[in-house]
């Protein structure tokens, strides 16, 4: 489908707007925080759901240089939007793709001896990082390697080390002992590989990590969800600009009288006379089906707005709708065609990310692609961006 095909705003079941100004006002009090250090972005998954065209491009205009993806195609679709970036690859170097890097000037975070052995056997003259495990158990090499890589120079004859990198397990809990003990590693390791390679630099600190304090800092941190307006903390308020604000119309508006029922599996029963909205938006939209009603024991489930009231979601989401209970607005405070706030400044990404048993990180990151797409302010024509802002690399 053409942006033309549904560039009228009218026809849009749901709508999805997405505030660069806040991502840029998140950046910078990010830069505040890490005083010094070298705030690149993490855009993975198309810059965590919100686009990564428009994403990367406001925040290399705010001074960003280097940026994470996940794996070499992100890296390709980047490539395209910002030629002249620094673009890391988090997933490491799948077998049999260094032509790639190559072709796009990617830079691969090495995880393993394996994979540095044929980065280099490759002969692409391209600097990489090293991702180090400090207690994650994810990706990357152990402290053992790090021995080796200190003490036998074959090891990366010939490749340049711009990098040393870990990934903290916790950080969103300022209080967990896990914190400490993998800054004390990543400490050991870079004590080790900092004489090693003179012109790398190190980083631990995710989003949360930067608020650890400035010995989580190092020379480069690397937000991701903070920038877009989630929480990168449990227990703590949310310091961050919202970014994105999801609405669906209200395209009908039904009576009930009491002991009718909604939705698949009939699971709302109306105890008095109800009013119902029904919302074009479900969960091929990334309205999660555990936002409805009663979904999970002793939670209410989701909640949307209209016209500024809450109104709790009543039944089961289904694919493209789901219905809120508007019993208690005035008649004429809802009207067909008016949209409901189903994410945004009265309920967060984190609070829906709550109610549907999740965080805010996979609320952003299923948001679906059926959303009309408006960026604010909207990019410039002829950057590469289509009028629905969708970046068409
Ligand atoms: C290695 C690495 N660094 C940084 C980030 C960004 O984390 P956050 O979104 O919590 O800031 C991620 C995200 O998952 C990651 O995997």
């Amino acid at each position: 489908m053409n942006s033309s095909d549904r560039s009228g705003e009218a026809a849009a079941g749901a709508v999805l707007t997405v505030d660069l100004d806040a991502v840029a006002a998140n950046y910078a009090m990010l830069g505040r925080e890490a005083a010094g250090a070298e705030v690149a972005a993490v855009v993975k998954a198309d810059a965590y759901g919100l686009g990564l065209g428009p994403v990367a491009r406001r925040l290399a205009a705010e001074g960003c240089r280097s940026f994470f993806v996940a794996d070499a195609n992100e890296g390709a679709e980047l490539r395209k939007v910002l030629p002249g970036a620094v673009i890391y690859v988090l997933n490491g170097l799948f077998p049999g793709t260094t032509a790639l890097y190559g072709r796009h000037g990617l830079r691969p975070v090495i995880a393993s001896l394996a994979e540095l052995a044929e980065w280099r056997a490759a002969g692409v003259r391209l600097p990489v990082a090293l991702h180090f495990d400090t207690g994650m158990n994810r990706l990357g090499m152990g402290a053992g390697d790090a021995a080796l890589l200190a003490a036998d120079e074959a090891l990366t004859a010939g490749v340049e080390v711009a990098l040393v990198m870990s990934h903290l397990a916790c950080s969103d809990d300022r209080e967990h002992p896990q914190n400490a003990r993998q800054l004390a590693r990543f400490r050991e390791i870079w004590a080790r590989l900092a004489p090693r390679f003179p012109g790398a630099t190190a980083s631990l600190a995710n989003s949360g990590g930067i608020y650890l304090g400035p010995d989580y800092h190092f020379g480069m941190v690397r937000p991701g969800v903070s920038l877009y307006g989630g929480s990168p903390f449990t227990g703590r308020a949310n310091p961050f600009r919202p970014v994105i604000r999801a609405e669906a119309r209200v395209i009908a508006l039904r009576e009930l009288a009491p002991g009718e029922t909604v939705g698949y599996g009939a699971t709302w029963e109306a105890a008095a006379p109800t009013r119902i909205a029904v919302l074009a938006a479900g969960y091929a939209d990334g309205y999660f089906r555990a936002l409805s009603s009663g979904m999970r024991e002793g939670e209410s489930g989701g909640m949307v707005h209209i016209g500024g009231h809450a109104c709790p979601i009543a039944g089961r989401v289904s694919m493209d709708m789901a219905m809120a209970d508007v019993s208690h607005l005035p008649v004429d405070a809802v009207k067909r065609g008016d949209m409901a706030e189903l994410i945004g400044p009265h309920i967060g990404v984190d609070e829906v990310g709550l109610r549907a048993g999740t965080l805010g990180y996979e609320i952003l990151t299923a948001l679906g692609r059926r959303y009309m797409r408006r960026y604010i302010p909207e990019p410039e024509m002829g950057s590469g961006t289509n009028k629905e802002g969708r970046g068409q690399a």
